[in-house]
């Protein structure tokens, strides 16, 4: 179905602040509408909203929160289960994870730690109700999403999904655009069928006989682009600047930014926080669970209509109407004058590289196919259910060194830490998948600019040796580690990791 692009304002997200120290998130189902030419489509989101609302803390502030589970017995997606011995769990489970969050391991949302309507059944992992978040961590954004096992991709494309932003000192000292000028922006895409309802594929199309249906395939990208829920918004905006906060919260889409103007953007944050320098860029790119923070400047434009971009590359065709994604029109009247800055220098960030290594452990991120003939995906060969193998100790420095033989990227993610990116290097795939040793063809590149920050997620594309490098602190216990397209992460590109209490 063909949709009119830019007719839908931008919706925000209602926000909110630290209610005393304890609030209570209710998922549900209702519907919502997505664009003005489609009925309303049912989604699941928490306290009605889709995306959730954006709770916001200051840095050090505590948080507790019961993630309530009220939605309906039956999915609304297909459920595939064939995978993860799932086939006796309630069909509807979810646990809520805060990305990009330091708590202790019982409040992280542990993928097996889920639970069914009113907590009538749980997972094996979990432990209590309400989840506490200590927030004692860099001002950054972070968002929250479901965690559960084997049906992430579904919970989190029916729309469990939302923003959660931690405040600091240090962003209130620089002069950068605030309050009304300050705009989250959560980029999905969603495939929609003519009566308004969410489309995700059953299965392949021609799915071989022996084939379960439904069936988890390797990707989904829609046809659709959402922003904060509204399909191709645009924004009315004052010629001045604005900082927008930029989570990509999609299934399996990247995006690559741009104004349609070939004006720059400000990164000045990523994944933990504010870089150390303001970083100008005429595109970005984004993999699922990432997020940019930056500053655009729409001073030159008054009475103009500038599109924000995706670039598609290579795969990009008349058909492909993904290659926009919202419009902003500078026709609001200056409310008053811009006096904020886009400061050069942000924050500090005190480098790892300086610290001794305890480990340097070389990971492979690897295909391989199921008894099905279905392409999985694994990390360093092992199956969730396989035994620990990433063991740090408390408060050591590690290198992972993630060694990318698949055909494409993937965007690692570590619960718990930030960490730093410390280069990539390239290598002959074809030479391993002939031999399986690994020859350089290059030497090691420094991580893009706007990687050199704190990251939590980031991209290590095929051919190539992402090193990273963290801090295993403050908390030991059980955590996980993952591909963030999610229909790599549900089928099997997630292992724990245990960070061990020294003696
Ligand atoms: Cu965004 Cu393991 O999660
Ligand atoms: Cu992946």
């Amino acid at each position: 179905m063909k949709l009119k692009k830019f007719i839908d304002e931008l919706p925000i997200m209602q926000t909110i602040k630290k209610q005393g120290s304890y609030l209570e998130m209710r998922m549900e189902e209702f519907r919502q509408k997505l664009h003005r030419d489609l009925k309303p489509t049912r989604l699941w989101g928490y306290n009605n909203q889709f995306p959730g609302p954006t709770i916001e803390v200051n840095e050090g502030e505590e948080l507790h929160i019961k993630w309530e589970n009220h939605l309906p017995d039956n999915h609304l997606l297909p459920v595939d289960k064939s995978i993860h011995h799932i086939a006796n769990h309630p069909e509807v489970r979810t646990v809520t994870h805060v990305h990009g969050s330091v708590t202790k391991p019982e409040n992280d949302g542990y993928p097996e730690a889920w639970f069914s309507r009113n907590f009538k059944e749980v997972g094996p992992e979990f432990l209590h109700q309400v989840y506490s978040y200590p927030n004692k961590q860099r001002a950054a954004t972070l968002w929250y999403h479901d965690h559960a096992m084997g049906i992430t991709r579904l919970n989190v494309y029916a729309g469990l999904a939302g923003m959660y932003i931690i405040r600091g000192k240090q962003e209130k000292r620089l002069n950068i655009p605030k309050d009304e000028y300050e705009i989250p922006l959560i980029l999905m895409d969603k495939t929609i069928n003519n009566d308004g309802s969410l489309f995700y594929p059953v299965g392949p199309e021609n799915p071989p006989a022996n084939l379960p249906i439904p069936s988890i395939l390797p990707a989904f990208t829609g046809d659709k682009i959402l922003v904060n829920g509204k399909i191709w918004p645009y924004l009315n905006v004052e010629p001045r600047k604005y900082r927008f906060r930029i989570l990509n919260a999609s299934n399996t889409r990247t995006y690559t930014l741009s104004l349609e103007s070939g004006d720059p953007m400000y990164q000045i944050g990523s994944d933990g926080g504010l870089l150390s320098k303001t970083v100008v860029a005429r595109s970005i790119t984004m993999e699922p669970a990432e997020r940019i923070d930056v500053i655009i400047d729409f001073r030159k434009y008054q009475g103009k209509s500038l599109i924000l971009r995706n670039d598609l590359g290579s795969i990009n065709t008349p058909e492909d109407e993904t290659g926009d994604i919202m419009q902003f029109n500078v026709r609001l009247p200056l409310k008053g004058k811009d006096s904020t800055i886009i400061p050069k220098h942000l924050s500090s960030i005190p480098s790892l590289k300086d610290k001794p290594i305890s480990a340097i452990r070389n990971l492979k991120l690897v295909g391989a196919s199921d008894d099905f003939g279905r392409p999985l995906l694994l990390l360093d060969n092992k199956y969730w259910d396989d035994p620990i193998s990433e063991t740090p100790k408390l408060g050591s420095t590690e290198i992972w060194s993630i060694i990318n033989v698949t055909g494409f990227t993937h965007p690692i993610h570590l619960h718990l830490v930030q960490f730093q990116v410390l280069d990539r290097t390239p290598f002959n795939l074809e030479k391993f998948n002939q031999d399986g040793s690994i020859v350089y063809t290059g030497s090691a590149v420094k991580p893009k600019p706007n990687e050199r920050g704190w990251k939590d997620t980031i991209a290590a594309p095929s051919a190539q040796i992402t090193r990273l490098i963290a801090t295993f602190s403050p908390y030991a216990g059980k955590f996980v580690w993952h591909c963030h397209i999610l229909e790599h992460e549900d089928y099997d590109m997630m292992r724990p990791f245990l960070i061990q209490k020294r003696d």
